[in-house]
């Protein structure tokens, strides 16, 4: 290991079990020498398997369910007590569409659920960051990262409303991001991942067909989530200090290919 967050301080939202793209970061984040608070929705801790991961990182678990902001005041203010200071990385990796879960087809949405999965999986991005920016609870050259997917700028029809509340969490990270950036020199990015399989990802219907189709239309084949915690963590790490209000692919290259031989040898006709 390289000790790229050694003294480093933070909170990681979004570790479920441990497939959890959240839960390879928090392993990776110790590994690299930082301190951090565990955090998911109190629903969350009734499964238990973050109490593995906080005794494997030395880490506390603080409830909060990321749509309340007065969860997130209390998160914010227990973590710096706790770790001894302000913070240096926050990941945002929540997600969850009540329609995607309920099968209720994009063309027939139930708006509640709409409202709902948009305020879990998009605004609560911003809540947080309105928290640590109102707080003060960033250091300088600290660093904001939310998790998203490539459903934001094309069509990938089962993502249903999840394609709507990506595109809206990647444009709260470009305008949060100005404001973080001038005002507290901190920087916000989103990475958008591979499909992963993880109990959101799985969520999606026909996620076995798609992840194999993304994985032959790759380059270099699908990242998975253990790819995404090394990633996150050089966006948590000094060498990234100017990299700011971006969506950065991490997909194998899927996002720049338009066909690859692998799936055009699918459907070639023999001659
Ligand atoms: N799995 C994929 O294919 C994939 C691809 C690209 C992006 N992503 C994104 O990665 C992120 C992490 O998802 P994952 O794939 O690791 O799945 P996951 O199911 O392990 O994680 C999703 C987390 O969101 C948490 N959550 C839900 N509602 C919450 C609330 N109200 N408050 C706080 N936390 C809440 C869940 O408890 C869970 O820990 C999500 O933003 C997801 O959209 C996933």
């Amino acid at each position: 290991m390289y000790n790229l967050l050694k003294g480093k301080r933070g909170i990681i939202f979004g570790a479920l079990d441990e497939n959890s793209i959240a839960w390879k970061t928090a392993e990776r984040a110790h590994e690299e020498g930082a301190t951090f608070v565990l955090t998911n929705a109190p629903i969350a801790m009734r499964m238990g398997a973050i109490k593995t991961l906080a005794e494997k990182t030395n880490s506390q678990i603080i409830p909060a369910d990321a749509t309340k902001m007065e969860d997130l005041e209390n998160l914010v203010e227990q973590a710096t007590t706790i770790l001894g200071g302000k913070l240096d990385f926050v990941l945002h990796s929540i997600g969850m569409s009540v329609n995607v879960r309920k099968s209720v087809p994009y063309t027939e949405s139930n708006y509640d659920f709409t409202t709902k999965g948009w305020d879990v999986s998009a605004v609560s991005f911003h809540k947080v960051m309105n928290v640590l920016y109102n707080k003060d609870a960033m250091n300088e050259w600290g660093s904001i990262v939310a998790l998203t997917y490539m459903a934001a700028q094309r069509v990938f029809p089962d993502y249903n409303d999840m394609a709507d509340n990506k595109a809206y969490l990647e444009s709260i990270a470009r305008s949060f991001g100005y404001f973080f950036g001038t005002d507290k020199k901190v920087r916000v990015n989103t990475i958008s991942q591979s499909p992963t399989p993880t109990t959101a990802g799985q969520g999606v219907k026909g996620f076995d067909g798609f992840i194999a189709y993304a994985d032959k239309m790759s380059p270099l084949g699908n990242a998975t989530a253990q790819d995404c915690a090394d990633y996150t963590i050089t966006l948590f790490s000094d060498l990234t200090k100017k990299v700011t209000l971006q969506n950065l692919y991490h997909d194998g290259g899927f996002s720049n290919v338009g066909v690859s031989q692998a799936v055009m040898d699918t459907f070639a006709k023999e001659r």
